[in-house]
Parts: structure tokens; sequence; C-alpha cells
């Protein structure tokens, strides 16, 4: 065995899907094309001034250079706490039922190693945020994909997961509205989750970094809203997409104590919490004005509401998001996911993700992640339309 060879963990990992991709868009930039880079969902709008500033003030404060408390700001929880009983009417205790998380891809990713044996089942979407599968497989689990079809509104079809999986599965991983399909769900449907988890005492994880980024003043639910949801899950949420955010890493965790607790026993003996100043300004933008989130969502629908009337014209089949700044796109007959957006790469300088990147499900699709500008959006539908297709 080399010195350096990996460890079992890192090996069963899946290739990595948009290396080809990634590879093929360097070549092209190598030629001097001038990329619009539709690939990435990373938002290219600042963090609105008041958080910066609530960052600055912070960070000269002595008393916040220290090492923050595992858990979070007695502060930060009891905003975190409020935040949500305004958005969503949900009642939260701030010193048992919410965690201060870096990034809800940390939580997400850890809370696996809480509650996850090997061997044990964890109950994942596909095409989805890659994180949820890779964590049960960290922690020894055994991912069973719940494929996420468009015949189904993109919502797993519990009635078909068979009795000795769901008898086998611990946790199962939910994520409304939705990356990378932006489909959202609606209380119904958590209901019947919470009934399945009941049913089959399974832990619900919902990801809920998108519920801000809503559009036609649709306003998503949380999952915890709905009757029983308290007794078997916890939600993830994001201060990345709503306040533009992401690279500060700040997110929390809300709903079930003893979850919450299994999670945080993982994160005490890992990390040592999030920069107290980091938190100071997540206050910030909890507390703080919210039309920031209005600009936000308006700036996204204009853009949203250009890109389907575009590609509808050029041809393509989609359904205009409610939800999210994605773009769940068909690729046209004859293509491939891969194929397809290598053409776009190749004929059109437009970077695009596979579909099939996200799971073997999301193949037939391709992802527009719309954070251009409504001029560089305008450029590639453009392009686009120069493409026989
Ligand atoms: C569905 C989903 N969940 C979670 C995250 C992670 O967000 P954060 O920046 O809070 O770690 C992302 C980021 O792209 C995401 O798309």
């Amino acid at each position: 065995m080399g010195l350096f060879e990996k460890a079992g963990r890192l090996k069963q990992l899946p290739p990595y899907l948009f290396k080809e991709i990634d590879r093929k868009k360097k070549e092209v930039m190598a030629r001097g094309v001038d990329i619009i880079d539709l690939g990435v969902g990373d938002p290219d709008i600042p963090t609105p001034a008041h958080i910066i500033d609530a960052l600055k003030k912070a960070a000269d404060d002595p008393e916040n250079h220290r090492y923050p408390s595992y858990s979070g700001m007695a502060v930060f929880r009891d905003t975190v706490a409020r935040w949500c009983e305004k958005r969503f009417g949900i009642v939260l205790d701030p010193g048992t039922e919410v965690l201060s998380l870096i990034g809800s891809k940390e939580g997400i990713a850890h809370f696996s190693l809480a509650f996850i044996n090997p061997g044990d089942i964890a109950l994942v979407p596909s095409p989805a945020y890659p994180v949820y599968r890779v964590a049960t497989l960290f922690a020894g689990g055994e991912p069973y994909i719940m494929p996420l079809r468009k015949e189904k509104d993109f919502l797993p079809d519990l009635d078909a997961i068979p009795d000795e999986v769901a008898e086998r599965a611990r946790v199962m991983v939910i994520n409304y509205p939705n990356n990378p399909t932006s489909a959202t769900a609606d209380r119904p449907f958590f209901s019947k989750v919470v009934d399945f988890a009941k049913k089959h005492r399974i832990i619900v994880c919902h990801d809920a970094a998108y519920t801000e980024m809503a559009f036609d003043g649709y306003k998503p639910p949380s999952f915890l809203e709905v009757e029983g949801a308290k007794d078997v899950g916890l939600e993830f949420h994001s201060l990345s997409k709503t306040y533009n955010m992401t690279g500060w890493r700040i997110g929390f965790a809300v709903g079930n104590a003893q979850a919450i607790e299994g999670l945080g026993a993982i994160k005490s003996n890992i990390d040592s919490g999030v920069f107290q100043a980091v938190q100071l300004a997540g206050i910030g933008a909890l507390k703080g004005d919210q039309s920031c989130i209005a600009e936000m969502v308006q700036t996204y629908q204009a853009r949203r509401d250009l890109a389907v009337k575009g590609l509808r014209e050029a041809g393509f089949t989609l359904t205009p998001p409610k939800a999210t700044f994605y773009l769940w796109v068909q690729v046209p007959e004859g293509y491939s996911s891969a194929s397809f957006a290598e053409r776009l790469l190749e004929e059109a300088g437009l970077v695009v993700t596979p579909g099939n990147g996200f799971g073997e499900p999301g193949e037939g699709y391709f992802r527009i992640a719309l954070t251009q500008t409504l001029e560089r959006l305008s450029e590639a539908l453009e392009r686009l339309n120069k493409m026989s297709l």
C-alpha cells in the first residue's frame, strides 16, 4: 500500500462527473472564447451593506476573537428562533432546538455521523445536492435512492419504497425548494413524510436552503410547520442564498432536540463553532431590514422570466420555477445530458451542469443557474438561438 493510499471512504466515492466538463471548459477558455458560466449556484450579487457593517463592527471587538460557543451564541440562537417564528409560525426552544452551523452543508454532512451506523440505510433523493449521499457513505451507511421524476412533480414516491428498505432506514433526506429540479413541496407532502417517518421510525432531515428565494409571492413552507414534524425531524437553513453570504459560512439547524443534540455532539468533537463576528453579522441579517430579500427575489425573478421565455422560444422544455435560481431543462432529442452540455460549451461557450452529475435520475436534463446579469443571460440566449438544435 502506498504511503498516501486513500482510505476506503474516499475510494468508494463515484468518479467526479464534472471532471470532463471542467477539462473542456479550460480548453475552450484557452482558445480565448468568452465563456458564460451558468453552472455554479453561487450568487453574483454582493452581501447587503448593513450585514458587512455588522461584521466590521463585531470584528473590532476582542470579545469576539476567542473560541465561540459550540452550539452558537445565545443571542444568535434566540434570533434564529424568533426569525423562524415570524417567518413560519414555528415555536422553538433556542436552548435545545437551535444549533449554529458553519454553513448548512457542514451540518448536513455531519448529521449522518451522529445517527447512521454502518449498514444502516439513508433514503436520499436523486438528482440531488451530492452531500446527502456522500455523507451517508462516509458514515458507513447505505444510500437508498429515491428518484425524483417529472411525473411525480419531482417529489419522492414514498409508496414505492419497499417495506424492508423502510425498516432498515434511519434517515430520510428531503430538500424543497429543490436543487437541482427547482421543484417545491406543499404541506400535505410534508405531512405524508411525517406519517411515513412515524410508521417506520425514520429521522427526517429537511434541507431548506432555498426557502427565501421564491417568486410571484410564493412563500415556501417549513417542514416543521406540519403537525408532528418536530417529533421526527429537523431542518437545515442557510444564510448563503437568502442574504448572498455563501462565502461567510453560516447556517443553522432547527428541530427535534435529540436530533440537535446528536449533531451538536459530533460537531463539538470536530469544529469549534462559528466565528462570533460572523454570528453577529448573521443576527444583523436575520433581524435587519428584510427588503434586501425582496430585491434579491426581484433580480432572480426578472432573470427567470427572461431565461424561461428565451429557452422556450429556442424550443426547450422546462417548467418555470416557483423558487430557487435554477432552471431544470430537458435536453433535446438525441442527446445525453453530458453530450448536450459539451455541445453548448463547444459551440456557444455556455457552461451548464449536466443533470446526471446530480445522480443518474437527472439524466436527460441540464441545470442552468441564474447567476449572470440580464445582459449576459440575453447574450447566452442569443447564442443558443444561433445553434441548430
Ligand atoms: C440544496 C443545497 N443545500 C445546501 C447547500 C449548502 O449551503 P451552505 O452555503 O449553507 O453550506 C446548497 C448550496 O449550494 C444547496 O444547493
